[in-house]
């Protein structure tokens, strides 16, 4: 029966996009589901001290997954938790049955199938689960893993690839003296997001990484609960930013840091040619002050506090890096003058951090309740308001925008291509473009700090 009717949806899916994308594989496609089962086992997060974590795909953090744009992202879930769960998918306009909205969950012990076909262009996706109220937990203890879109587009610029492209999940977690990855939230993380002193890059505290003297992309995700990262180099070496959270930008900048929140992705390309055999440099999180009270630059833990993340070891000679096209991609570009509706969103929070503390627009998740109401076609103007001293990603549903302009700083580099997450500084007002185009039903919008999203920081979504 379900079956039959994920198979439905996924015709019906297809079949608006005919012209667009070669029908055949979805057949292909259809009898090869990925099995994840979400689980409790035991890892080492710190060397010699085995203690439980969640993994999905019976990997920490979970499975990565390639998927081809046109293909069918198929998927099977058991929930082997104690706990009920579910899988969205980051970035990706899902159909509303598949989005992993907060409300649809499976139960303990239960299973479930993920099926669409997958429309959005190559880039640098994930996923993770997204219960009304236990994301945060959820996302702490392991279940986050990325979820890859290639396509042909992509292929024929001949960036690294195989060995030479780097998913890097960077993520902050608290370092406990059991080594565990309990989640025990104090009443001052549930203001600001809980925060780590130990960074994780793919599961792992500050790894060393061999590479060769030569160029490597590197697929930067930001999983983090609620850690803003200012993501740089140690020698400050520059590099060229050739994608943001929704695939390639039109052309590469050169940037010595980038700036990602929760959420967010950038792509990169770093040259080590020049560097000789043992060399190494350290990716960090490097020290800034995030303009909220009581988070300077003075916390050994607090928001902007420095964070080494990983050491890239060149271990060996390499080939000549490959050159950059000029052009990258072309993106579908809003122009924001059309705009024909325009809407606000206020981010706000007050103390204490009890119910009803975080909003959006004075109204904290309510999962009966839609706020708001959208229809496809339309392209419209937002502004997105952060009147608090806290640093909000703001992230969207079904969709990916562009944004327009920021009111304190320039756009970031990764900023300049598709996206589903845009980090609002406080006092900061953020300008969208976006338009709502695939499907129509239910879905969420939200603060990508996890533990402001689980206190409420969300609405619903409707598309119609
Ligand atoms: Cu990555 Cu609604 O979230
Ligand atoms: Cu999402
Ligand atoms: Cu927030």
């Amino acid at each position: 029966m379900r079956r039959r009717e994920c198979l439905r949806r996924g015709l019906m899916a297809t079949a608006g996009t005919l012209a667009a994308g070669p029908a055949g594989r979805l057949l292909a496609q259809s009898s090869a589901a990925t099995a994840l089962v979400a689980s409790s086992s035991l890892r080492e997060v710190w060397p010699g001290q085995p203690t439980p974590v969640l993994t999905l795909g019976d990997s920490f953090p979970s499975r990565t997954l390639r998927v081809r744009r046109w293909d069918v992202l198929d998927v099977e879930l058991r929930n082997d938790l104690r706990e009920p769960t579910n899988i969205h998918w980051h970035g990706l306009a899902a159909p509303p049955e598949d989005d992993g909205h907060p409300m649809d969950v499976v139960p303990a012990g239960g299973r479930r199938a993920y099926r669409f076909l997958v429309e959005d262009p190559a880039g640098t996706y994930w996923y993770h689960p997204h219960p009304d109220g236990r994301t945060a937990s959820q996302v702490y203890r392991g279940l986050a893993g990325f979820l890859i879109v290639e396509d042909e587009a992509e292929r024929a610029l001949g960036l690294p690839s195989g060995a030479f492209d780097l998913p890097l999940l960077l993520q902050d977690r608290r370092r406990r003296a059991d080594g565990s990855l309990t989640y025990a939230p104090t009443p001052m993380d549930l203001m600001a997001g809980l925060l780590g002193d130990a960074g994780l890059v793919n599961g792992a505290p500050q790894p060393v990484l061999d590479v060769a003297a030569t160029g490597y992309r590197l697929r930067l995700l930001n999983g983090s609960n609620a850690r803003v990262m200012r993501v740089a180099f140690e020698d400050a070496r520059r590099f060229e930013v050739i994608a943001g959270d929704c695939g390639l930008l039109e052309q590469a900048i050169a940037a010595t840091e980038v700036w990602l929140a929760p959420g967010e992705r950038a792509e990169i390309l770093v040259d080590f040619s020049g560097a000789s055999v043992g060399r190494t440099v350290r990716l960090v999180s490097a020290a800034f002050s995030s303009g909220g009270p009581g988070m300077g630059m003075g916390g050994r833990s607090g928001q902007g506090a420095f964070l080494p993340l990983a050491t890239f070891r060149v271990a060996r000679p390499g080939p000549a890096p490959t050159r950059l096209p000029e052009r990258l991609a072309t993106v579908a570009r809003l122009d924001p003058a059309r705009a024909s509706a325009r809407r606000r969103f206020v981010m706000d929070m007050r103390m204490p951090p009890g119910p009803g503390a975080f909003t959006i627009n004075g109204l904290s998740f309510e999962p009966d309740r839609v706020d708001v109401k959208v229809e496809r076609g339309v392209q419209e103007a937002w502004e997105v308001v952060n009147l608090s001293g806290e640093p909000h990603p703001f992230h969207v549903h079904a969709t990916q925008f562009q944004v327009v302009r920021r009111s304190a700083r320039p756009l970031q580099p990764h900023e300049r291509g598709l996206k589903d997450t845009v980090l609002v500084w406080p006092g900061e007002t953020v300008e969208l473009a976006i338009r709502f185009e695939r499907h129509a039903g239910l879905y969420v919008l939200h603060c990508h700090n996890l533990e402001h999203e689980d206190a409420g920081m969300m609405l619903n979504l409707e598309v119609s």
